[in-house]
């Protein structure tokens, strides 16, 4: 058991390039010590999250079915991290190991995105640092850039399979020039002789891409990419709906699951096909409290991964303001963190939340349509974004 956590290390190190890390006392111990502490989960951390979000932008150029930004429930402010604001919070996680340029926005749509990258790079040289991307602006200038930036892994996420299924659910883009860029990009790193930036491709199941598994894995064997993701979605009571039925997802994840073996395709995540959705009793529990999902917004306030756009789960605190340490072990984190102990939903939000606490598919008969916004003649932008006061 311990020989193989320290070879997966030794792997995760070596594939990242990041053996820089063992010269980094401190980040290896409060790495060591938020494992421990994840699993004892007390009410108050002594560690940080080696993984952390930090959002560049929330603006977007796509309008997603499945994204909690276009569900419009919660109204929230659009705008690009600022640079300087960005070196103040960096600053604040001296510790981080894993660096995600994301939140909810486009990160290749913010202006300042590659001086970022590279100077995290000079920062936290033993970091990984990655993006998820929609991947429709990566031309073959933005792929030279992204190839020489510094970046460990980019992720650019596609959802469909076909041009059609493409067009519905990844609104406002489209998945012939999507599929040149990807090819594009693998082409010329090799061509750069570069082995990283890794690239991979991620397919989130929702309701209107059901039996485009298997073609999008053969399509990524095709591309040469280094691996992909296939992750469910998260659904909320207040915004999407699953409309599939277990069986329909069984069945698809089975097909792809098998053809992903067959083509000997690196697959990074993949659904728990036999339980999270199913129990619909199973006791209310959620990790992010203690740091699995950790990020800082555009704006400098903390939230915790998919619940971002939420009013209730919102903001923690604000890092331009407050102290990490403050927030980290402050009243909010720490009630959280009590109430999940005790299997008890602190807010709305998270009860109505179907990653942790809710049957998936119980609202599979007759689920009804998710509560997307249309999207807007002008653009990809959801109406009902409007600028707003940042709630608690
Ligand atoms: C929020 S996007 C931000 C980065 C970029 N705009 C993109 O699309 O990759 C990051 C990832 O979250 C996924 N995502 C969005 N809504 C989701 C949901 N409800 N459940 C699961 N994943 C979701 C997207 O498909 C994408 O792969
Ligand atoms: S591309 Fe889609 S998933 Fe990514 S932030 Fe924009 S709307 Fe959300
Ligand atoms: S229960 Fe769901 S909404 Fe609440 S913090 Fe966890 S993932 Fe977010």
């Amino acid at each position: 058991m311990l020989f193989d956590s320290i070879q997966e290390q030794y792997r995760k190190l070596k594939e990242n390039d990041a053996f820089g890390v063992l010269l980094h006392p401190k980040v290896v111990k409060n790495y060591l010590l938020y494992q421990k502490e994840f699993k004892e989960q007390p009410l108050e951390m002594k560690s940080q999250p080696p993984n952390i979000e930090i959002e560049m932008t929330n603006r977007c150029n796509l309008a997603c079915v499945q994204c909690l930004r276009s569900v419009g429930l919660k109204p929230y402010k659009l705008g690009d991290m600022d640079p300087e604001n960005y070196k103040r919070i960096l600053a604040q996680f001296p510790y981080a190991m894993h660096i995600s340029l994301n939140g909810f926005g486009e990160p290749t749509m913010y202006r300042h995105f590659f001086d970022i990258v590279a100077y995290t790079r000079q920062e936290r040289p033993w970091a990984k640092i990655t993006i998820y991307t929609n991947g429709q602006l990566i031309d073959e200038a933005m792929a030279q850039r992204i190839i020489e930036s510094g970046l460990t892994e980019v992720n650019i996420s596609i959802d469909a399979a076909r041009p059609e299924t493409y067009r519905r659910v990844r609104r406002g883009g489209k998945l012939e020039p999507l599929h040149d860029n990807i090819r594009r990009l693998v082409r010329m790193r090799r061509e750069a002789g570069a082995r990283l930036p890794m690239i991979g491709l991620n397919y989130v199941m929702v309701n209107d891409n059901e039996g485009e598994l298997v073609p999008f894995v053969e399509q990524a064997a095709e591309f040469g990419v280094d691996f992909i993701n296939c992750i469910s979605w998260a659904a909320y009571d207040w915004g999407f709906k699953n409309r599939r039925t277990r069986e329909s997802y069984l069945r698809e994840l089975e097909a792809g699951k098998q053809r992903i073996d067959e083509l000997g395709i690196r697959c990074r995540s993949f659904p728990d096909i036999s339980t999270r959705w199913t129990d619909p009793t199973k006791p209310f529990f959620c990790d992010f409290y203690w740091g699995e999902q950790f990020r800082v917004t555009y704006n400098g306030d903390i939230t915790l991964g998919c619940c971002t756009p939420f009013a209730e789960t919102y903001s923690y605190g604000n890092l331009l303001e407050q102290d990490f340490w403050e927030i980290w072990n402050g009243p909010k984190f720490r009630k959280n963190r009590e109430m999940a102990k005790r299997n008890i939903a602190p807010n709305r939000t998270c009860a109505s939340c179907d990653m942790f606490c809710k049957s998936f598919f119980s609202t599979a008969e007759g689920g009804g349509s998710p509560a997307v916004i249309p999207l807007s003649p002008a653009g990809a932008m959801a109406p009902g974004v409007v600028e707003e006061k940042l709630t608690a």
